[in-house]
């Protein structure tokens, strides 16, 4: 017998979902049943017609008659029966073209296809896959780890003390009511992948190879700059004898490979709590060579320097071997390197775009000029 819209009497949950099933059901046995073109005609009238239509009805006879606290709950069940048998009949449409074309024999070439947008990867992923890409070629394996973070991986075990005012340049957002746990317990916004170089030790003697790729959130307010959340890229070795060379002859190679063999590399002193010592990286300007010039113009990228910094980094700081000895990293055995970069701007040098926000504004019209 054809299905018809019951009057509901009932409003509970149990009895939304049944009613809501046996309408979907319904359309689906109705599509299976749908032989021709006419057929497909009336099917999709029955259920679609603006006037007394299926899905009208029910938007008539089950969400106009509810009470009022049930409204809500009804709106739901009646948007979820939307979405499903337009689904259905999509299908049932798609369906009925292929079997035309293929029964018939008779295929105009002359047509437009079904042209269905294929996906692409973002700029940033992109970009995060070519520099993980370059470091698993020299041994380094991926590691990941949690964007809500405690303050003891964050912070604490990084070398960062309480108050110690190293944590200003890092403010974050604090997971909210959790005065009564201690420091080390309390929930935030990771501000950095570091946090993953202790997950990482605590789980894997040495010695370690690993790359982290990840997001991170700080207090910045979005420009075309800087965003409260952004990616990085972190970078640590840990092994017997692993010096400063080591780390400079890594880096530079990387770089090489991302860049192109002719950037030369530049480390000059820097800070962080959890290396020591510590750099910032310097890469020659791969938008003028170097020059600071393009032609007549100053180069905008590089603000005339001819150098572009790309991260920081330095040897792993005893301080924080100490909080994993246990696990093998005695930092009179064991020395290390550590680096983190910033995904997001070299994915905006790299691509020429003007406006970090641009990246995450989700605009089709940006992102398809990276197909
Ligand atoms: N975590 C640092 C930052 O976010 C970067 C860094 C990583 C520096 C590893 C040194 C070693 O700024």
């Amino acid at each position: 017998m054809a299905y018809t819209v019951p009057q509901l009497t009932d409003y509970s949950a149990v009895a939304l979902e049944k009613a809501a099933g046996e309408c979907v059901g319904a359309c689906s046995s109705e599509a299976a049943e749908v032989r021709s073109d006419a057929d497909l005609k009336a099917f999709r009238d029955r259920w679609l017609a603006r006037k007394n239509g299926i899905l009208t009805q029910i938007n008539d006879v089950w969400l106009k008659g509810a009470p009022k606290e049930a409204k809500r709950g009804a709106g739901m069940r009646v948007n979820g029966v939307k979405t499903a048998v337009e689904d259905i009949i999509d299908k049932a449409e798609y369906i009925r073209l292929e079997l035309s074309t293929a029964t018939s024999g008779a295929v105009d070439i002359s047509l437009p296809g079904i042209r269905r947008p294929i996906g692409a990867e973002h700029p940033v992923i992109r970009t995060t896959h070519e520099i993980v890409g370059v470091f698993q070629k020299l041994g380094y394996s991926v590691a990941e780890g949690p964007v809500v973070e405690t303050d003891y991986y964050n912070f604490e075990a990084l070398n960062f003390p309480p108050n110690h005012p190293a944590r200003d340049t890092q403010d974050t957002l604090f997971i909210a009511g959790q005065q009564a746990k201690p420091q080390r317990e309390r929930l935030l916004l990771r501000t950095h992948t570091s946090p993953v170089q202790i997950r990482t030790m605590e789980k894997m003697r040495p010695p370690i190879r690993i790359v982290i790729p990840g997001t991170v959130h700080r207090n910045d307010p979005p420009d075309a700059s800087h965003s409260p959340m952004f990616h990085q890229i972190e970078g640590l070795a840990v092994d017997t004898n692993i010096t400063f060379g080591d780390l400079k002859g890594t880096l530079d190679h990387a770089m090489k490979a991302l860049f192109g063999s002719s950037v030369k590399t530049h480390f000059r002193p820097s800070f962080f709590p959890f290396t020591e010592p510590s750099a910032e990286l310097y890469v020659t300007c791969f938008i003028c060579g170097g020059s600071g010039r393009r032609g007549p113009d100053p180069c905008r990228p590089c603000k005339q320097t001819g150098w572009i910094e790309v991260l920081g980094c330095g040897m792993v700081d005893p301080n924080v071997f100490e909080f994993v000895k246990d696990t093998g990293y005695d930092p009179k055995k064991v020395s290390g390197f550590a680096f983190g970069m910033g995904v997001d701007r070299l994915a905006l040098l790299k691509y020429g775009v003007d406006d970090l926000q641009y990246f995450f504004q989700g605009d089709v019209r940006f992102l398809q000029q990276f197909d």
